[in-house]
């Protein structure tokens, strides 16, 4: 059973995102974009493209003849992606568990960029994603490694595990739902798509104190954080986390190691011969 709840997004949550993620999702989505090689002209979906920064860095890509699609199900981010008023990119409330609103075969890329761990069921969109990929259409995927915890899930469950939190226990995975390497490899084979790459790249993201890392957290996690406390708790789990992190933080700041999942993968070209991207 997943805790993830699509509920706990707040305006302000939103917009400290789109503050934030510049520096950390957008800067390592512009890498997946890159090994994706997306091309002038190709049909673009970003499944959870959240605020649309990514979305509107491929937008200027595709450009000559291009669309970018960005679907996500928090109203407050497609609304400030709408706000980029982008002439070739759209942004719809949607998800990745129900792709019935696009076309088989109707975009040539695929990507989610830190969202595939949000999926508590990873099967039925990545046999959606094939669906609406056209022949030899590519798949970009970067995750959380489940493999590869950093300071911040460390420092979160030695603290949730602390009375009074621990009455309070998470779904036994916890969220977000990160997976392996061998995982992913699984799945995807599962779907039908070939695998063109499929790496583990460390992370090293350096922020200013306990209680930025927390924000920054909030913020990517849509309020998961510590969404499945009680709300009388909630702040005093967040203040033990601040503290425990403050307790590592160095003249640099605090440094959120860990490591995420990369795989690029794609559809059968339409006479079965390996598509390459
Ligand atoms: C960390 S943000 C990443 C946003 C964006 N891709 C980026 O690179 O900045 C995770 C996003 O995944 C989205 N998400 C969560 N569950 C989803 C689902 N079932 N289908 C599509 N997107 C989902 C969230 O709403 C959130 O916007």
């Amino acid at each position: 059973m997943s805790q993830l709840s699509l509920a706990l997004d707040t305006e302000d949550l939103a917009q400290y995102y789109e503050e934030v993620s510049a520096n950390r999702q957008f800067r390592v989505g512009t890498e997946l974009v890159a090994a994706l090689g997306i091309a002038p002209g190709e049909r673009v979906l970003d499944v959870g493209s959240g605020t649309g920064l990514l979305a509107a860095h491929i937008a200027t890509l595709v450009q000559p003849g291009g669309t970018v699609t960005g679907i996500d199900p928090l109203p407050l981010r497609i609304a400030l992606a709408r706000q980029k008023n982008l002439a070739n990119a759209r942004f719809e409330v949607g998800d990745a568990n129900d792709l019935s609103a696009f076309a088989s075969a109707s975009f040539d890329v695929v990507l989610l960029n830190a969202v595939f761990h949000w999926l508590p069921e990873k099967r039925g969109p990545l046999h959606g994603f094939a669906r609406v990929l056209a022949p030899g259409g590519r798949l970009g995927i970067s995750t959380g490694s489940r493999e590869h915890r950093g300071a911040l899930q460390t420092i979160k469950a030695e603290v949730l595990a602390r009375p009074p939190f621990n009455q309070y226990p998470q779904a036994r995975d916890g969220v977000p739902h990160h997976i392996t390497a061998a995982e992913l490899r699984d799945l995807l084979q599962e779907a039908g798509f070939i695998i063109r790459s499929l790496e583990i790249v460390p992370t090293r993201h350096l922020l200013p104190d306990g209680d930025a890392a927390v924000r920054f957290s909030e913020a990517s996690s849509f309020g998961n954080f510590l969404g499945h406390l009680p709300v009388q708790i909630r702040e005093q789990a967040r203040q033990a986390i601040v503290e425990e992190l403050d307790r590592g933080r160095t003249d640099e700041g605090i440094v959120l190691g860990g490591a995420r999942v990369v795989a690029i993968a794609h559809t059968p070209s339409a006479d079965g011969a390996p598509a390459q991207a």
